[in-house]
């Protein structure tokens, strides 16, 4: 299974380059991916001819997945509405071919309006746990826009997801492989508790920090491991470097003992809970 992880396209920004998105979506297209994963902020001010404007771009992915998360440029101006109207439901869980079953793919939504932080928000975590505790038919991906661990290259760590540690908690406890983030405008990957944390940088904006370029992340996911390799838009070969690579199934002898529930707790709406 081959997917191409994308993010922090901004459209609206001074700062954006049609000419790398364009490079991008030629070479995914060349690429022939099973899973395109676009982490979010699409736009710069979630108004809505920056949508229509990324959406026109983005129409020209030719594969049969594509996700979109919504980030929080895109969630600034009532910017939610919008997404929904040219790229649909804002969560949601798709399922993508991987050798004799599939992957699960689950994309949330971690924004606030007009917030930079995230949060995924106890609500949502009965439905995370739901959708991926049993599923053994292959790897278990999560798409979401915020970092939930801490990027380096990029300064001072602000705007993470405010519930990290929660969030952590319950990827850990139901073995999810993999989560694609963008928003830091940095690549980066962490390997942690048998969860792989991959991050994007900005695709096609010069909003960069640091020596990292705009560039987007290739991920190769076969049966035993999954490489993960940069590619800078329009650079080619040159532009390519690998960012990191691990077995398919996490190496870890650490064994954390106590109870998951006495650290995070799943509120159903309205929040009656039964006192034990
Ligand atoms: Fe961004
Ligand atoms: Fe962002």
């Amino acid at each position: 299974m081959r997917i191409v992880q994308m993010s922090d396209v901004h459209v609206g920004s001074g700062l954006f380059r049609r000419d790398l998105l364009e490079a991008t979506i030629e070479e995914t297209n060349a690429m022939k991916p099973d899973l395109v994963a676009v982490a979010g902020d699409l736009t710069m001010e979630g108004y809505r001819w920056e949508f229509e404007e990324a959406k026109g771009y983005l129409d020209q992915i030719e594969c049969p997945k594509v996700v979109y998360a919504m980030g929080n440029h895109d969630a600034k101006s009532v910017g939610y509405r919008h997404f929904e109207e040219f790229f649909g439901m804002r969560e949601g869980t798709v399922m993508v071919p991987f050798g004799d079953g599939e992957a699960k793919v689950v994309v949330l939504d971690s924004t606030k309006p007009d917030l930079d932080e995230g949060e995924v928000g106890r609500e949502h975590y009965a439905w995370l746990d739901s959708e991926f505790r049993d599923w053994d038919r292959g790897p278990k991906i999560l798409i979401i826009h915020h970092h939930i661990l801490a990027v380096p290259g990029t300064g001072r760590d602000v705007n993470n997801l405010r519930d990290a540690g929660d969030v952590m908690a319950i990827l850990r406890e139901v073995k999810v492989d993999m989560v694609l983030s963008g928003h830091r405008h940095v690549p980066y990957v962490w390997s942690i508790s048998g969860v792989r944390i991959v991050h994007s940088g900005t695709v096609s904006s010069m909003r960069v920090r640091g020596t990292m370029p705009p560039s987007y992340n290739v991920i190769e996911f076969a049966p035993e491991n999954i490489r993960i390799t940069l590619h800078q838009p329009g650079k080619g070969e040159a532009g390519k470097e690998p960012l990191a690579s691990f077995s398919r199934k996490p190496v870890t002898t650490s064994e954390f003992y106590p109870d998951f529930g006495r650290y995070v707790l799943y509120d159903k709406l309205p929040f009656l809970k039964v006192q034990r």
